[in-house]
């Protein structure tokens, strides 16, 4: 089977209901992300970073995957599909994906807030337990913190996606305003013989300049487009 390597973003989620990051509405025009999404914002207030990252948690409870995501799903059928995912909810996983990396952390895991990236400290939280308290402690004895990472931090899972990305046959961006790195980079590992395809109801910029192939719609019609594209004998 040929490998089907996936980059999402907060677009990937917004059928679900989960609003994206930078189009009008979106959670940095309510919540400043210097204060909470930053380890400088936790380290000023981290009673306002936990209670966020709480509401963030509960919202999970109340959302579902979308068509899109169970389309992706339905791809490993035909590809080894990998799904390198910026979004840090569950829905991937929730649909059925079998190989997702989160680049940008996990609600549903909390950590230490001394070595956040230390396996031995990495918590999964239960559904009944979502709601962290300050005075709740890692195995370290520092405060819980989630297992988010925040900008001006380490991306470690990003080795790993490059490593996919180079092994990449078909390469797939969906919902993603590519501002971030090192993930909006991961395209410039993609060998160039490799087809690129974009879903995104808006235009997105590519940096490197390579041909993609553009289906400008939201991500659930736009998975119905790439499926037929790349499942179906063309006649
Ligand atoms: P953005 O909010 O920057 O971009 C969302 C993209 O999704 C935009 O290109 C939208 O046009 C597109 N979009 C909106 N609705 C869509 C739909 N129904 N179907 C498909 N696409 C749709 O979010 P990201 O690029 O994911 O990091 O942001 C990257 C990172 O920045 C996030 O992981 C987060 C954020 O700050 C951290 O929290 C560390």
């Amino acid at each position: 089977m040929k490998n089907l390597v996936v980059l999402t973003g907060a677009g990937m989620s917004a059928e679900s209901g989960i609003s994206t990051f930078r189009d009008a509405g979106g959670l940095w025009e309510q919540y400043p992300v210097e204060q909470v999404a930053t380890p400088e914002g936790y380290a000023v207030n981290p009673e306002l970073v936990v209670r966020f990252y709480n509401e963030r948690r509960r919202q999970l409870l109340s959302v579902k995957p979308n068509r899109g995501h169970e389309l992706l799903v339905g791809l490993e059928d035909h590809y080894h599909v990998t799904v390198i995912t910026q979004n840090v909810d569950n829905l991937h996983e929730r649909a059925g994906s079998s190989n997702v990396i989160h680049l940008h952390g996990e609600l549903t895991k909390v950590t230490s807030s001394r070595q956040p990236n230390n396996p031995v400290y990495i918590k999964e939280l239960k559904p009944k337990n979502y709601e962290v308290q300050m005075g709740d402690l890692a195995g370290d004895g520092s405060q819980l913190r989630p297992f988010i990472v925040w900008f001006g931090e380490a991306v470690p899972m990003i080795e790993t996606a490059i490593d996919y990305a180079e092994k990449a046959d078909l390469f797939l961006i969906i919902g993603t305003s590519l501002n971030v790195y090192p993930a909006a980079g991961l395209l410039n590992y993609v060998p160039a013989h490799v087809p690129v395809y974009l879903i995104d109801p808006k235009e997105v910029a590519i940096a490197s300049g390579r041909p993609v192939h553009v289906i400008r719609k939201g991500a659930s019609e736009g998975m119905e487009e790439f499926v037929n594209l790349v499942c179906r004998p063309q006649v």
